[in-house]
């Protein structure tokens, strides 16, 4: 069935009015927010919400409030042709394009805003930015009302801040996370990758290498803190990649550990050049 996109709000619910009423025994919606530039990363998220769903929704927002950086929101990708064939190939049935106009009509006065779970890692680094990810995956869950939606572990924070807030407001849908999927040199899928150049895509697969020996030397005993950082950093030391942070963390509540115990996610975010990018890695202890 060829996809359908649709740009308004008013139209995208009467639109899943009528295919839940066609839909009489299997009804489930299943939504994947995106921010469009479609890759391989996003492609599993849709795969599965496609096998889990009668009805996948994938919605393409470049989301004004959740940039801190305007440089950043001009120049990322917006390719809505080549993703719309993408979405069709895997299985989902409606993408949502909405323009700014229609998401905010007004310049918004209502924000959610998770404490604690935001405020380390990117949160320090891109202030606003994790209120901008809850409000409009939110505003996302409001107008689509999905069973299930889906969220890559590459972006770990973000995806523990929205279980918190779907725990704390009570919000009537099931949060699937999505093993991050990674390019054959072990850098992961993201949007930004098309800004690296040659030379700075060879050294980017470094990231995960670094995240990778933090993990192995807690595998092999290490439960000093900085000893493990350090593992990482070694890793980095002769390379052009600046590091922002480098921190372990609660798997749940993304507050940086004392002592290396319990499920912890080792995470990453460091400046190739221009570019951005951001890893983790889970690793269970005990
Ligand atoms: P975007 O960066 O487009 O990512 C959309 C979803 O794809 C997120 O859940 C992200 O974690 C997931 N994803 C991206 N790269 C991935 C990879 N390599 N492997 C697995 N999953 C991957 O994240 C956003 O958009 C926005 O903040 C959004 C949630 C849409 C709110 O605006």
């Amino acid at each position: 069935m060829a996809i359908e996109v649709i740009h308004t709000i008013a139209e995208l619910r009467a639109r899943l009015a009528s295919e839940r009423a066609r839909l009489a025994s299997k009804k489930d919606v299943g939504l994947v927010p995106t921010m469009g530039a479609l890759h391989q990363g996003h492609g599993s998220l849709i795969d599965r919400a496609a096998a889990e769903n009668a009805c996948t929704v994938v919605s393409i927002f470049v989301n004004p409030i959740q940039f801190n950086d305007p440089a950043d929101y001009q120049r990322y990708p917006r390719t809505l042709a080549t993703d719309a064939d993408f979405c069709e190939r895997h299985g989902a049935r409606i993408i949502f394009a909405p323009s700014t106009e229609e998401m905010y009509p007004e310049p918004p006065k209502t924000f959610v805003e998770v404490e604690g779970v935001g405020e380390h890692l990117c949160g320090k680094f891109r202030p606003g930015h994790f209120r901008g990810v809850a409000t409009v995956v939110m505003k996302l869950f409001q107008i689509v009302q999905p069973e299930r939606a889906y969220f890559g572990e590459k972006d770990a924070q973000q995806l523990a801040v929205i279980e918190r807030m779907v725990f704390d407001l009570s919000v009537p849908v099931k949060v699937i996370p999505v093993a991050t999927v990674r390019e054959a040199d072990g850098l992961a899928m993201s949007s930004r990758n098309q800004h690296l150049t040659g030379e700075q895509r060879a050294v980017a697969p470094l990231l995960y290498r670094a995240l990778q020996e933090a993990r192995r030397s807690i595998q092999a005993g290490e439960r000093d803190r900085d000893r493990v950082k350090e593992s990482a950093l070694a890793i980095l030391s002769e390379s052009a990649i600046r590091v922002e942070y480098l921190e372990i963390v609660d798997a749940s509540t993304m507050q940086p550990v004392e002592r290396i115990a319990g499920r912890l996610r080792i995470a990453m975010a460091a400046w190739v050049g221009s570019t951005r990018l951001i890893d983790n890695v889970f690793v269970a202890v005990g």
